[in-house]
Formats: C-alpha cells, structure tokens, sequence
C-alpha cells in the first residue's frame, strides 16, 4: 500500500537535510507518494501566510508528515513556532514527542540508547497565560501548565508500552515533584497507577535537575524516560549534546491513537549559518524518515536505515553525498 506523506522542506537547511533523507527513504524500495507543502518563513515573508487552514485540513489526511526546520533570521522568534509547529502538534493531537538518543563509537558516550518521552500538548507550552497592565510599571505575566488526567496517562501508557518493548524494560519518571507540588501530584500519582498494569517494566524517579547531572555523568543508567513538555524540551537538547550531536538527534511528533498523520524532524533548526554550503550533517534527518517508515509499520525498511546509519560513522562529504552513500548502502 502505498503512503502517503507530507514533505514540509521548511527553510535553510531544512530542504537540503529531507532531500538526503528521501535519497534513503527512496533507496528502502518503500512505496509512497510525496505531496510537497510551502511552508515556513520564506514563505510567510512573501505572502504573509503560516498556516492556512486549508492546509492543515489536507495535512489530516495524509499518512505521516516529514519536515527539515523551519525559521529565517528575518521571522521574528515566536511566529513560526506558535503559528507552524506549536499548531501542528495541537490540531493533529502529536501528544507524545519521542525522541531516542543512540551514541556511537564515535561520541563520548558510546553505548548510550535511551529514549526520552515528552508530553507534547500541555503543559507551560499550552499557551494559557496573559499580561495585565502590559507595558506599565505595574505589569504582570502569568504562564500557566495545564495538566490533564487523560493528557499525561496517554503519555505515560505509550512509556510504559515502549519501555515494555525494549531489552532494559525501564522507566523512569523525571519531573520537579518536590517542588511543583500539584503538577508533580497528577503526574506521581498516574505513573504509579498506570505502573501497576506493567509489572514487567522497572521504574524510577528522578528530579529534573539531578536528571541533567545523570545524563552528563552516567547517562547510561537511563533506558526510558517519560517527562512533561518543557523538562522534555530542555532534557532533549541535553540529551542531544551527549548522544552523538545535533546532527544525529531525531524525534517523532506521534499522534498514537492514530487518529491523523504524525510527524517526524530532526530536533535541530534551520542553521542559517551553513545554509547552501553542503555542511549539514542529514543523519537527523535520516534517523526521523526511518522512525517515520517504523511508524508506518515497514519495519524492515526502517530497520535497514537505523543499522546503515549505526555503522556510518565512515561517510562524510556534503549532504547530499553523506545522504547518496548513505542510500547506496541500503
Ligand atoms: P539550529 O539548530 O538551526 O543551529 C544551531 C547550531 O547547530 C548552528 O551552529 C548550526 O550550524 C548547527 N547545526 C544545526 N543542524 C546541523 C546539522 N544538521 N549539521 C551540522 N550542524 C548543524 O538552531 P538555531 O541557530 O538556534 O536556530 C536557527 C533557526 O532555526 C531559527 O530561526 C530557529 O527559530 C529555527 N529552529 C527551528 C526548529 C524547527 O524547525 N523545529 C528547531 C530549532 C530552531
Ligand atoms: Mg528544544
């Protein structure tokens, strides 16, 4: 059956990294069908459009979405990440933003395979807040983090359930429950109740700071790790740096009641700063398409990219040679 999948190039390197990613992708022999959106800051500098609803309605009926970075020195922070990711993950219900870091023998930690579960669509990311007063001596800002029982137990299940899939079987918690005493609450609380239904996965808590410390130190005593959206946006950079770089951290935006397309990127940005010169690494961009073709249920396909790229610590070049070797190895 073929797929169907959304291509959003965005900006900078962005096209560049999912052009070597569909060199790979098209290598695996997988059958899709590629719908190329226009999306991102260029796009918003000359027509003034992010993303119209009309687009978001022919996104609901795609397979799965695969998108390079999004963001031009020119678009002021905010705008495209509300407007354009922040959106995304909202309307198509990407509750769960999974993110594995592998190092290879090339990096600092070799051994390290984790994988870091972050709560996707609450949280302090969930917009509620607001000034009173704006621009005055008596101004105030609030940022509120909403956290639902169904929110966090869909987050913690689909944990528990990859936890369960894995050699190590573990899951640790990771939050500030010391500190941020109703949140921490509702998460403490249905982690242990949903732990009870997986007697088989063994389980751990850690705050947040400590967390970081283990991650630089010992990051190997982690397997699985389930955390709310802004610890998981923080502790996934973090994670990045120490699982073999920007250039190899992917994620997935997982939609896993599969109720419309998820989506798949590499964590990193537009990187401006080697646009058009060829110095991208696309590995992120490579992991992301072949968490996307796991996704799809081709696993052999995607089982074949995660081995070819575990062993490619040898290729090097531009990116689109990294991503035609890459794709002639497959
Ligand atoms: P960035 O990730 O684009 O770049 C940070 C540094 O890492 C730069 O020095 C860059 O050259 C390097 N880098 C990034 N990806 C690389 C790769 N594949 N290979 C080799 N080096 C790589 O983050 P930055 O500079 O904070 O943001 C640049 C733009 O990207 C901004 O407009 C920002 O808003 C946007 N952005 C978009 C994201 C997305 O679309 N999901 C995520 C993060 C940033
Ligand atoms: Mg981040």
């Amino acid at each position: 059956m073929s797929h169907r999948i959304g291509i959003i190039g965005g900006d900078g390197i962005g096209p560049e990294v999912l052009a070597a990613a569909l060199d790979v992708v098209d290598a695996t022999g997988v059958d899709y069908e590629r719908i190329d959106y226009d999306l991102g800051g260029t796009r918003f500098l000359a027509t003034g459009e992010i993303l119209p609803d009309s687009v978001l309605d022919e996104l609901r009926g795609l397979d799965a979405i695969l998108l390079g970075a999004v963001g031009t020195p020119a678009v002021a922070p905010g705008i495209l990440e509300r407007g354009l990711l922040l959106k995304m993950r909202f309307a198509l219900d990407l509750y769960v933003n999974h993110r594995p870091f592998l190092a290879g023998p090339s990096t600092l930690n070799d051994g390290v395979d984790m994988v870091v579960v972050r709560e996707n669509t609450e949280g302090t990311y969930a917009g509620e807040g607001g000034f009173l007063r704006k621009d005055t001596p008596h101004e105030i800002a609030t940022q509120g983090s909403v956290n639902t029982r169904m929110g966090v137990e869909r987050c913690v299940r689909y944990a528990f359930d990859l936890a369960r899939g894995r050699a190590a079987k573990q899951l640790h918690l990771v939050h500030k429950t010391n500190v941020l005493t109703f949140a921490g609450d509702l998460w403490q609380r249905t982690f242990d109740v949903v732990a009870a239904e997986y007697p088989d996965v063994t389980t751990g808590y850690d705050h947040v700071d400590a967390a970081c410390i283990h991650f630089v130190q010992r990051p190997e005593k982690y397997d699985v790790i389930i955390t709310d959206n802004l610890f998981g946006d923080i502790l996934t950079d973090l994670g990045g740096a120490i699982g073999g770089g920007i250039g190899r951290a992917a994620s997935g935006n997982l939609n896993p009641a599969r109720t419309g397309p998820s989506l798949f990127e590499p964590v990193h940005g537009s990187a401006p700063d080697i646009a058009g010169t060829g110095a991208a690494d696309p590995r992120a961009a490579i992991i992301s398409a072949g968490m996307m073709l796991e996704f799809l249920g081709e696993t052999a396909a995607a089982k074949r990219v995660h081995e070819v790229i575990a062993s490619s610590d040898d290729v090097s070049g531009t990116t689109a040679e990294i991503g035609t070797q890459i794709a002639e190895r497959i």
